[in-house]
């Protein structure tokens, strides 16, 4: 059982930052990663379509074998994490903003938060805001156009230059002192961020903590793998296999599937 690999599915490419931070805690576990990127951005979709794609990715995973799934979806967690977790018997880990750590850190009383239409409308993303920020400013932005951009392959251009100008604009103008990424595509906009936010600005996301309660969920469940050998890492995108691979700094082979 323990050889079984781990489950991942994002709505595209970003959730390999999730998974990179699995892999460095954990290298000896077998995983498994879905980017439907074909679906992707799942941040403007219906609730019901979140959870239906959701529902898709799962039964590919538990069907490939998979012991635990990791929803490496800011999106998908916050609007379907508890139907998945009705549904299926396996774990699954989901993954949230880091609203908590910024809430009690921030001196300013005043953190960003940047995410999609889907966490910050969903009643998840609510009810965490109300119990661990409730008394400092929230500066919530859509991050629209974002996702579109890193799935086609430019993450490093000029549009998403002026795209985050203008979502970090009131931020900056609110004297934030943390900048909440609630979205796993958007670690890699981290050199971008460090550049067009003050230098007093604290930049954090989930990934760390999401490999944490990975391993300590498998450790419950005695599912950890204990074999010695680096584990194998499989790769599958519905989308471009291209932009998948170069997220990964072509350090992986990118299978097509047709999920
Ligand atoms: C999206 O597909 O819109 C973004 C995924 C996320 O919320 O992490």
């Amino acid at each position: 059982m323990s050889k079984q690999p781990i489950g991942i599915f994002d709505s595209g490419v970003g959730g390999t930052s999730i998974w990179k931070e699995i892999n460095m805690l954990l290298p000896n576990e077998n995983t498994l990663y879905l980017a439907d990127s074909a679906n992707a951005p799942y941040g403007l979709k219906t609730k019901e379509t979140i959870i239906n794609l959701s529902i898709k990715n799962v039964e590919h995973l538990i069907n490939q074998g998979c012991k635990i799934i990791v929803v490496a979806c800011n999106t998908a967690t916050t609007n379907a994490i508890y139907i998945l977790r009705e549904i299926y018997d396996i774990p699954i880990i989901g993954i949230e903003p880091a609203i908590k750590p910024a809430a009690l850190n921030t001196q300013t009383k005043t953190v960003g938060i940047l995410a999609t239409k889907g966490t910050l409308s969903s009643e998840l993303f609510h009810k965490t805001t109300d119990l661990f920020a409730s008394n400092i400013k929230v500066i919530e932005r859509i991050g629209e156009g974002i996702v579109e951009l890193i799935e086609s392959g430019q993450l490093h251009s000029e549009a998403m230059r002026n795209l985050l100008k203008v979502y970090l604009k009131p931020m900056i103008d609110a004297n934030i002192d943390y900048l909440v990424l609630g979205c796993t595509h958007y670690p890699y906009l981290m050199p971008l961020l460090v550049e067009l936010l003050p230098n007093n600005v604290k930049i954090i996301d989930s990934g760390e903590a999401v490999a944490r309660q990975t391993k300590v969920v498998l450790e419950k469940n005695d599912l950890l793998n204990t074999s010695l050998a680096k584990g194998k890492c499989k790769f599958f995108t519905n989308g471009k296999t291209e932009v998948l691979a170069s997220i990964l700094n072509n350090e992986f082979e990118v299978e097509y599937l047709d999920f």
